[in-house]
């Protein structure tokens, strides 16, 4: 099983031809403060390269598990990370996996999802589920590829954002990933 194989089956979910970049893995996590973190929840963890490098810096007390909706992913996942806690799930189910955890609410929620991909009424139903199962003064870390945020959808997706959350920083490009991305950096 591979990511392309993923991509040619299902390319609106799957959003991606390859899995992401050391250097966007460790933007990304490295963003998130994870040491410092509660509760984190990873959102469309595809191949778990994200998850691998969240459990290296997770603290032992901190409540993490991941929502993927494709079960060969979350095959995937928990074979390259046996100690994560991966749900086959969509991340519109956020709120019920955080009570499943005896938890109303986290500090930090980490996406792979491929938000360009995704039309108007879904951006703004994943969104409102991120945004309702974090706490206040949580952070929201995302990526997007620079040539889908040139996108009307990928557009679309950063206004909501900026509409959303009472800030929102945006890095400099990771010139090493494939294709190239930038970090979503948003605060509740
Ligand atoms: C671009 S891949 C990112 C994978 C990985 N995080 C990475 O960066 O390499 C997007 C992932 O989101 C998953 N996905 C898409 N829609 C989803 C949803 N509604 N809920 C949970 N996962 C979803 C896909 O199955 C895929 O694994």
């Amino acid at each position: 099983m591979n990511f392309l194989k993923q991509f040619i089956s299902n390319p609106k979910d799957t959003g991606a031809v390859a899995s992401s970049s050391k250097q966007l893995t460790e933007l990304i996590v490295d963003s998130a403060d994870v040491p410092s973190k509660k509760c984190i929840v990873e959102l469309g963890c595809g191949s778990g390269v994200f998850t691998k490098e969240i459990l290296n810096q997770l603290p032992a007390k901190t409540t993490f598990f991941c929502l993927e909706i494709n079960p060969k992913f979350v095959a995937q996942t928990k074979k390259l990370c046996p100690k994560a806690t991966v749900y086959d799930a969509s991340a519109s189910e956020i709120q019920k996996y955080l009570n499943k955890h005896k938890r109303k609410t986290c500090d930090t929620v980490i996406s792979g999802l491929p938000w360009a991909m995704f039309d108007k009424q879904k951006q703004e139903e994943l969104l409102g589920a991120v945004y309702e199962s974090l706490e206040k003064g949580g952070t929201f870390l995302t990526f997007a590829y620079l040539q889908g945020r040139a996108l009307p959808t990928g557009k679309k997706f950063q206004k909501l954002l900026n509409e959303t959350f009472s800030k929102v920083e945006v890095s400099e490009p990771v010139w090493k990933n494939i294709p190239p991305a930038i970090v979503y950096k948003c605060t509740k």
